[in-house]
């Protein structure tokens, strides 16, 4: 098992010798290991069992150090970053040579964010390195938002978890890239496009799966917990699966078996409470899990964006 603490040195000892840590950020835990040393980067794909073609994001403690690992920072990220970093936002950047291709995937951009953690921030000022981070669940999982998450899952394979608590955000950050003046959106995430867009202006959103994605966060079957997932009309799905696990936006259903994301009906209580929710129900003595998409407005796209690929076959 790993150990789980609040020791930024250890976490520093153990990245600095090229071990893998679990990092707490506010959208998801992370699995940490140095970004500019391809043994290190090969760990992470590893203990993921993640395959090759789909790259990391490295993370920074501030906008000077994205500009290290970066050719140029487009006018609209700056903007972008002058509001919303640290926070759950990634930009897609053209990388130097510094970054591995082994973390962009061969791609010639670089996935880079900083991160809204005091732990986190405070170990990434203190370290030489940027970190590559995916979320530290193994391939294809539903993301971590607790250590005991991450516990479950890889704490036979990292030696140590820092942890900062359950997670504030509690969904994934929003990837944005850019094309001249465009902003255009690849993962929705935690933070809104509403947000965005009082920013920026009008963006593009291609979130849609596509075969050969360029932010392979657009894999259709993603974020997916063992259980088969349906999501429809809750009373109808019942008495179609009996036997079904309900998780509800903000009604309660009365089932034995059930979830309600926000009973006071917040779109952010329910994206805090998402993942754990669809964790809960996976251990649980149901054969599906039932749902329901929540209102399309704010973090509820990246909700509905999750609950769609947790949904989807194969
Ligand atoms: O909130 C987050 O973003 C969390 C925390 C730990 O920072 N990280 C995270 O990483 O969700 P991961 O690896 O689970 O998802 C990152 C997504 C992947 O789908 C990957 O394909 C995409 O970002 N990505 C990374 N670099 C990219 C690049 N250069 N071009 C296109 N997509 C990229
Ligand atoms: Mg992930």
């Amino acid at each position: 098992m790993a150990t789980i603490g609040k020791d930024i040195n250890k976490a520093k000892e153990l990245l600095e010798g090229g071990e893998l840590v679990a990092i707490p950020t506010e959208t998801v835990y992370g699995l940490a290991g140095n970004a500019l040393d391809s043994t290190s980067v090969t760990k992470i794909f590893q203990v993921k069992e993640r395959p090759q073609f789909d790259p990391l994001i490295v993370h920074v403690p501030d906008l000077d150090h994205a500009e290290k690992y970066t050719v140029s920072i487009p006018p609209m990220a700056r903007k972008l970053a002058s509001d919303f970093w640290p926070g759950p936002l990634t930009f897609l950047l053209q990388k130097r040579a510094m970054i591995p291709d082994l973390v962009t995937s061969g791609l010639d951009t670089v996935g880079i964010r900083c991160p809204d953690h005091p732990l986190t921030r405070e170990l990434l000022r203190q370290l030489t390195f940027p970190l590559a981070a995916p979320s530290a669940n193994p391939f294809g999982y539903v993301s971590p938002t607790t250590p005991m998450h991450v516990q479950d899952q890889l704490g036979e394979k990292i030696p140590y978890i820092l942890d900062g608590g359950a997670c504030d955000v509690g969904i994934e950050s929003t990837i944005v890239g850019f094309e001249g003046d465009d902003v255009i959106v690849y993962r929705a995430g935690g933070l809104s496009i509403e947000a965005i867009e009082k920013i920026v202006g009008k963006v593009q959103v291609q979130t849609h799966s596509v075969s050969n994605p360029k932010a392979p966060g657009q894999l259709k079957s993603h974020y997916a917990p063992r259980k088969k997932v349906i999501v429809g009309d809750i009373p109808t799905l019942i008495k179609q699966y009996p036997d079904s696990g309900v998780l509800s936006f903000s009604n309660d259903y009365q089932r034995k078996y059930q979830f309600i994301l926000s009973s006071r009906a917040s779109i952010e209580e329910a994206a805090r409470n998402l993942f754990t929710a669809l964790r809960t129900l996976d251990k649980q003595p149901v054969n599906t899990i039932v749902t329901e998409f929540v209102p399309n407005e704010g973090l509820g796209r990246a909700i509905n964006d999750r609950l769609r690929r947790a949904a989807a076959e194969g």
